[in-house]
Formats: C-alpha cells, sequence, structure tokens
C-alpha cells in the first residue's frame, strides 16, 4: 500500500510539473506562435512523423526539464534565454525545401536563418542567445555550444529528434488541447 501511495504520488508531482511547464511555454510563447513561419510550422513534416511546430514544443519542453534538474542540483541557467531559444531554434528551417538544395545546407544554415527571425522577433536579443540558438546544431554541424543554456538546447534538440525518429506516436507536450488553440 505504502509503494503505491509513493508510485501515485510521484505521478501526481509528475503531471503537475508538467502543467506548470506547460503554462510556461504557452505564455512565453504568445509572440513566436502568432508568426506565420511558425504557423506555417504546423503543416512542415518534421524528422518522418511530426511536424516542425510540434517539434518545437517539444524541445522546448525538454530544454525546460533539463534546466529544471540542473536548476535543482544548484547549477544556475539563464531559464528565459533557454525558453526563447528553445522555441526559435528552428524557425529558419520553414520552407527548407523551397530555401535549401540539400541536407547539408538546410543543417548549416538555418541554425543562422533562425537568429534572424528571433532577432525580427525581439530586438534586443544579446549575442550570448544568438550563439545558443546558432549553434545548436551540434554535432551534425562542427559549430559546438559554447554556453550552458547552448548545450541544454543542443541536448534538448537531441532527445526530442530522437522522441520524432523512434516514438513517433509520443505523447504531445500540449496534452488534449489541439496545436490551432495556440492561434486563437
Ligand atoms: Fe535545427
Ligand atoms: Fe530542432
Amino acid at each position: 500500500m505504502e509503494a503505491m501511495k509513493i508510485y501515485r504520488e510521484k505521478n501526481e508531482y509528475k503531471e503537475a510539473a508538467a502543467r506548470a511547464r506547460r503554462k510556461e511555454i504557452l505564455r512565453e510563447g504568445q509572440r513566436i506562435f502568432s508568426t506565420e513561419t511558425f504557423q506555417r510550422g504546423q503543416t512542415q513534416i518534421h524528422h518522418r512523423g511530426t511536424t516542425v511546430a510540434n517539434h518545437t514544443l517539444e524541445v522546448t519542453d525538454w530544454a525546460l526539464r533539463i534546466t529544471d534538474a540542473l536548476e535543482k542540483k544548484g547549477i544556475r541557467v539563464n531559464r528565459e534565454e533557454v525558453l526563447l531559444s528553445a522555441l526559435c531554434h528552428d524557425l529558419g528551417i520553414v520552407g527548407r525545401d523551397e530555401k535549401f538544395s540539400n541536407t547539408l545546407q538546410c543543417w548549416l544554415q538555418h541554425p543562422k536563418d533562425s537568429v534572424e527571425i528571433a532577432e525580427d522577433l525581439y530586438p534586443d536579443i544579446t549575442d550570448h542567445m544568438k550563439k545558443v540558438i546558432g549553434r545548436h546544431m551540434w554535432p551534425a554541424t562542427p559549430m559546438w555550444p559554447t554556453s550552458r543554456e547552448g548545450w541544454i538546447l543542443d541536448l534538448a534538440d537531441t532527445i526530442a529528434s530522437m522522441n520524432d525518429f523512434f516514438r513517433p506516436h509520443h505523447e504531445h507536450v500540449l496534452g488534449d488541447m489541439p496545436i490551432s488553440a495556440l492561434f486563437s
């Protein structure tokens, strides 16, 4: 009985944490969700079984999970920068078939395009955040992250991508909420 109680409490704690992250993403992401680019990302297939928009939410959720774990260990992280960088990191890949002629060009260029879009959305973006976004494709490209926020984004992108490829029907960050609800 005691084990059941611990299990139930653990699950409740996990669900509450997931709800808190979702709330944070929905609150902080409004400016990004309202862009035409993000909304186009809703229909662009990404990593075979998902879309750029879904992948973006997934990466952001993982980035916050990693941040929570590090903060619990007493490691300071710029949470806002992690959150916004994750939400912006693949905006530059929207329209990939028209923009890029091959995969390598896409890998090298889309992070730079994402930085430009992030600059339009947040004119006072720091050079540090530009690096976090611009270096998220390591090890596919040789530009490795240079900060803890950069490593968090890189790791979150890798985990979410593996989820996209190997668990195509994984649970959705938004739960039962349709992604179109983000734009209304
Ligand atoms: Fe990317
Ligand atoms: Fe990504």
